[in-house]
């Protein structure tokens, strides 16, 4: 099972000495233990699940949409610079959709799939056997040994970048995807959804210089009809949905516009 292959990445959450994986638990030399749910995912996080973790629903909606390909182009992309890279952590990875497109078709490639809500990591054991899914806080030391990954993925997802340099293999690379204020604009106009803030990805490439060469930058552009459920999906996938879906969506061309960033470590 995934998470026996992902062992020798693991690091103890309490000790950060290395991880056993056994029959029901993960656990260090140390004895602190974890439970492995019975859906095949480990909880490290050790706390209540915060209030801003995804929830079933929106993880629901969120796979629906990338079973629609609303997002593939950006997928491919990312498998793109991803190629040839086995070993892969998605923060804030939701349904692990693009970590899953990133381990490519290496059956020996290894997905650690980090986020804080139950709910998908659940869906990531589901969405790829090669996953090894953690319900873990990004913005906390990742429960993963130093400079084990070849590759780190953030997609539309909180990005601790001190940490992501950490368990970076110096020849890693950290891949992020971010909006750019034209992204869903269509839908985000018609029912007044929170807005995009702007310059996202100016922002990390001035934050992430502390650690890392940006490399490569594309930005994705595009537009794709979608129908009113899936309309209505696409706004129940996101940050809106803690708020309110409202309750009649109509069809209409919606415009995917993201910025994906390729970084390497400084000094590499
Ligand atoms: C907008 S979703 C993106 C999911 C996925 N990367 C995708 O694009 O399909 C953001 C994800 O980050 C998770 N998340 C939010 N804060 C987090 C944190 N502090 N640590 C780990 N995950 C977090 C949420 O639960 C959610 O699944
Ligand atoms: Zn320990």
């Amino acid at each position: 099972m995934s998470l026996d292959q992902a062992a020798e990445l693991l690091a103890c959450p309490v000790c950060r000495g290395s991880l056993r994986v056994a029959a029901h638990t993960v656990g260090c030399e140390a004895g602190h233990s974890f439970d492995i749910a019975r859906q095949g995912y480990v909880n490290l996080l050790g706390a209540a699940e915060p209030a801003n973790a995804d929830t079933a629903a929106m993880l629901d909606a969120r796979a629906r949409v990338h079973a629609a390909g609303v997002f593939d182009t950006v997928t491919e992309m990312i498998a793109t610079m991803a190629s040839g890279r086995s070993r892969v952590l998605e923060a804030g990875a939701g349904t692990g959709h693009y970590l899953a497109g990133a381990l490519g078709e290496d059956a020996d490639a290894i997905g650690v799939a980090v986020d804080v809500s139950k709910a998908a990591a659940r869906h990531c054991v589901r969405t790829d056997p090669r996953i090894a899914a953690l319900v873990a806080d990004v913005w906390r030391p990742l429960p993963l040994q130093d400079r084990c990954l070849e590759v780190v993925l953030a997609v539309f997802a909180p990005r601790n970048l001190p940490e992501f340099a950490r368990v970076l293999h110096p020849a890693g690379r950290f891949i992020a995807v971010t909006p750019r204020a034209g992204h869903l604009v269509g839908l985000r106009d018609a029912y007044g959804l929170l807005d995009v803030p702007t310059a996202k990805a100016e922002q990390l490439a001035a934050a992430a210089a502390e650690f890392f060469d940006l490399i490569d930058t594309r930005v994705i552009k595009y537009r794709v009809p979608v129908d009113e459920a899936l309309a209505t999906d696409l706004i129940a996938m996101g940050p809106n949905a803690f708020h309110q879906v409202p309750r009649t969506v109509t069809a209409s061309v919606i415009s995917i516009d993201v910025t994906v960033q390729s970084f390497r470590p400084l000094n590499s």
